[in-house]
């Protein structure tokens, strides 16, 4: 369920995006904020416990909308405008899940190890 309505300003140019692998329009000059926002009721789940996390201060300050991508990047949802194409979780991957990182290339060695 979403958490903000849109009541102006509807005539933007549509903008396409994934969120938790379902398709989804934002509008042009939308936040990743306001465009999550408009379809469902968090951005993100804790890492401490998952309970829904919205944003807090809305500008930047708080820290509580860090949404990962599905590459495993982040961007601050109150702070990011929405792009055709992003691919966007409430989840985190598991730290494994994410290239790059020293768990993902951990994980690696073990596989390369495995007898
Ligand atoms: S809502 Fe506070 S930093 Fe984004």
């Amino acid at each position: 369920m979403a958490i903000l309505k849109r009541l102006a300003e509807t005539a933007r140019s549509p903008v396409p995006f994934t969120l938790d692998g379902q398709a989804c329009t934002a509008l042009a000059g939308d936040t990743v904020l306001t465009a999550v926002l408009t379809q469902a009721d968090c951005v993100r789940h804790s890492e401490f416990g998952g309970a829904p996390r919205a944003g807090f201060c809305m500008m930047g300050a708080c820290q509580d909308c860090w949404m990962q991508l599905e590459d495993g990047s982040r961007v601050r949802a109150c702070s990011t405008f929405v792009a055709p194409g992003m691919r966007l979780r409430t989840t985190p991957l598991a730290p494994d899940a994410v290239p790059g990182t020293l768990a993902a290339e951990c994980a690696e060695c073990a596989e390369d190890d495995a007898p």
